[in-house]
């Protein structure tokens, strides 16, 4: 797929801002602080319906937005693309209270039509490369966890679902787990077992889909990021792994995502029995896949731990090279790349290795950075460039 138009409104720095780009993709210079991330951003906001670095959705809206116009604050994002069955709309509107304290309206647009949060995600597909990809290293679980979901979701609706009937199902079982150790039930106490067992099955239910999905994601990613860096350096094998907070008896799971589904059900609800007194105590649910980790493996060891900081960096490298393989796999669709000032960091070595990389991906690519000679490589030379300036309303583009 690649992006034919973007149009920010009131989003970030841009009062207004309308870029065509070319199939091939752009490269994008710019001093700092000029706009370029929030480029980027507006992409993955249309492709997650979440920005991949703010905290709240109202810190995208521009500070002077509902000033001019005596209108609420609002921002808009509105994208062409070209899929493979055909051009689509893609937009997403957000209107905040006067104050700017809180979004009152977050609308979602796919073609014509308004559609939900969950119609929008993965109609966009990209991948991003970003200086804080050390974080899928040597972050904490969170972010990875973070950076599996968004994967999976852009191609998978069942996952997409039972990760956010997860997701309600923890917040109503802690919020009863928390009464319950405020009132210090005992975890014998027929009466509370009996109330939060309906919980249980829901969450079992939902955690054991999330479970299996990931697993069969993560074996196939596993491959392929081994297989991406044996391609970038000669003899390098690095893995991917997946850590379910359960312990799943080796030899266990398959290659069945449903006979997987039930076994991780019986070790979810088997976990959540044992969990029972520690859980009444505590407050809070402390098994199941809101506890999953992922890790980089180097020679069968921990990457964050062993690895050297360039093997750390084939690692991040390797993993979006292969979210790139697995989208393209499970949806027929190239992803759109973002790089986004990842080649300053690099030595030249990491630089050429990168690049040939993506360049042989067939992907629109998007490349910023502060200094138009970084970006001055053979691979991008293809690419036409653009120069942005701080709140510019149309960008011109040198062909
Ligand atoms: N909601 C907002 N409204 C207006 N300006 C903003 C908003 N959020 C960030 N900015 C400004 O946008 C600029 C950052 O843009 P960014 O895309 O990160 O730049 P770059 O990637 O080129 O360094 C900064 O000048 C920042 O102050
Ligand atoms: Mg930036």
């Amino acid at each position: 797929m690649y992006l034919r138009r973007l149009t920010l409104d009131q989003f970030r720095t841009y009062e207004r801002l309308d870029l065509e780009l070319p199939q091939v993709g752009l490269r994008i210079s710019g001093r700092n602080a000029s706009g370029k991330t929030s480029i980027l951003e507006a992409l993955v906001m249309l492709s997650t319906t979440r920005s991949p670095r703010a905290a709240a959705d109202r810190e995208v809206v521009r500070w002077q937005s509902g000033d001019d116009y005596g209108v609420r604050p609002y921002a808009r994002i509105e994208a062409s693309v070209e899929l493979r069955d055909g051009p689509k709309r893609v937009g997403l509107n957000l209107e905040l209270d006067a104050d700017r304290r809180a979004v009152i309206r977050k609308q979602f647009l796919l073609g014509s039509e308004q559609v939900r949060a969950h119609d929008l995600v993965g109609a966009v597909k990209c991948v991003l490369f970003s200086p804080e990809d050390v974080l899928l290293v040597s972050g904490a679980p969170s972010e990875r966890r973070r950076q599996i979901d968004i994967l999976i979701s852009q191609f998978d609706r069942v996952y997409l679902r039972a990760l956010s009937q997860y997701g309600r199902v923890l917040a109503q079982r802690n919020q009863l787990l928390k009464r319950f150790a405020r009132e210090r039930r005992a975890a014998r106490d027929p009466g509370a077992v009996n109330e939060v067992s309906f919980w249980d099955e829901e969450i079992v239910a939902a955690g054991a889909v999330v479970m299996a999905h990931r697993h069969l994601v993560v074996e196939r990613i596993s491959e392929l990021v081994s297989a991406r860096s044996a391609d970038l350096v000669a003899g390098a094998a690095i893995g991917f792994e997946y850590l379910p907070r359960l312990d799943v008896p080796e030899g266990r799971l398959g290659t069945n995502r449903d006979e997987n589904r039930g076994h991780f059900a019986a070790i979810f609800q088997a976990a959540v029995e044992q969990a029972r007194p520690e859980e009444f105590r505590r407050g809070m649910t402390i098994v199941g896949p809101h506890r999953d980790d992922f890790k980089f493996l180097i020679a069968q060891r921990d990457l964050a731990s062993y690895g050297s900081r360039g093997q750390q960096r084939l690692g991040m490298v390797a993993y979006r090279l292969a979210e790139i393989d697995i989208i393209d796999e499970q949806s027929g669709e190239r992803p759109i790349l973002l790089l986004d000032d990842v080649l300053s960091e690099l030595d030249s070595v990491h630089r050429d290795m990168l690049l040939s990389a993506v360049a042989g991906c067939g992907c629109q690519i998007l490349v910023t950075s502060t200094d138009p000679i970084t970006l001055d490589h053979p691979v991008l030379h293809t690419l036409p460039a653009a120069y942005i300036e701080d709140g510019m309303a149309a960008v011109k583009i040198d062909m």
